[in-house]
């Protein structure tokens, strides 16, 4: 709890192009959470250097993701909007909890075993331990919820056993956090294979919607997804590529799924492709605007940047100073 709200915290890699999956998925969801719970939303580079960037562009990048936070309408003055690398504490208390992580716990991931088999010539310590690091994010913040699409389920079970693991032997010293799913788009699929989830790392451009796409391409995009021979808009497992639309359609619109389908009852494949297609144009244009906006006014980011990481630093610092107590580092000296 910080001032009597409890506390919220996710966080976002800037490597590879954002998709929609990222957008309806996560920071969608996160736009107004600030009325009820204390937020804290990280562009988490550190954890982006488990697969090797070139440093020029990781820049760029976590400067861009940052700027998207708020141009999707995060507001910087009432949530804690920062870099991972600006506040030590994390890297800190990763390290701590390495300590209290078995091999084989990691060895279960199955991101990290997706992302070996795709990174052969590098896997790295870090890419093994990277669900640490991620526990050490949550944790630090005393964090109450954690706001992820599905796929990072995994990684907040470990956090949760980890946290659990350390309480047991130390004492109540820290939060054990939930996940928090939002109700559609929390896992939005490929528009290329409907069976698997829409990516930035997938190598075929058609298969993902980017965030930075133009109005032409995001339609041309839609209109060339992959759906099915059975000619009928319904919401089933048989029929995974039109499910993903609705999904994709709903989530946007606010609309639920049973409105849809009366919407699209008795109406073609390519309607619905144009639809989603139109609707996906319409959100993501003054998103891009308001991107670029923000972009050009670099001393108002700058001032966030740096109010923010001392924030961050602040209550991460607390909780840090509690576990090293906790585990017998020395005191300070002041
Ligand atoms: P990342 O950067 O891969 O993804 C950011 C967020 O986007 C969600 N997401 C999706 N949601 C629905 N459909 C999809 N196709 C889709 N693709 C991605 C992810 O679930 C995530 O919420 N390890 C994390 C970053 C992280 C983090 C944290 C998150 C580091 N520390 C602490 C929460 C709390 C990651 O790589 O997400």
């Amino acid at each position: 709890m910080i001032d009597g709200k409890k506390v919220l915290f996710s966080g976002m890699q800037a490597t590879g192009n954002l998709t929609l999956g990222n957008y309806l998925g996560a920071l969608k969801n996160w736009v107004g959470l600030a009325d009820d719970y204390e937020c804290f939303y990280c562009v988490v580079d550190e954890h982006s250097i488990t697969v090797r960037q070139d440093p020029a562009t990781l820049r760029k990048r976590s400067r861009a993701l940052l700027i998207l936070y708020i141009a999707a309408g995060i507001d910087p003055k009432k949530n804690c909007i920062y870099y991972q690398s600006h506040v030590s504490a994390h890297a800190e208390l990763a390290w701590i909890l390495n300590c209290y992580t078995y091999m084989g716990e990691m060895n279960r991931m199955t991101q990290f075993k997706d992302k070996s088999a795709k990174h052969a010539d590098n896997i790295n310590v870090g890419l093994f331990s990277y669900p640490v690091l991620m526990a050490a994010d949550i944790l630090l913040y005393q964090t109450d919820l954690v706001p992820v699409g599905n796929d990072q389920l995994q990684h907040l079970e470990i956090c949760r056993d980890i946290a659990e693991r350390f309480n047991n032997i130390y004492g109540d010293v820290f939060t054990i956090p939930e996940p928090y799913i939002g109700k559609v788009g929390a896992r939005i699929m490929s528009l290329q294979n409907p069976e698997k989830k829409m990516s930035k790392s997938d190598e075929n451009p058609n298969a993902s919607v980017y965030l930075m796409d133009d109005r032409d391409t995001v339609i041309r995009k839609f209109r060339r997804a992959v759906t099915d021979s059975e000619g009928q808009i319904l919401y089933r497992d048989e029929q995974p590529g039109i499910r993903n639309l609705i999904d994709i359609y709903c989530a946007c619109t606010g609309k639920t799924k049973e409105a849809a389908l009366r919407e699209f009852d008795g109406r073609g494949y390519g309607d619905l492709k144009s639809a989603v297609g139109e609707t996906v144009a319409d959100l993501l244009t003054p998103l891009q605007a308001r991107c670029a906006e923000l972009t050009r006014d670099k001393e108002y980011i700058d001032g966030i940047i740096k109010d923010n990481a001392e924030k961050a630093s602040y209550f991460a610092g607390k909780t840090l100073r509690k576990v090293q107590r906790k585990i017998g580092f020395p005191d300070r000296v002041r």
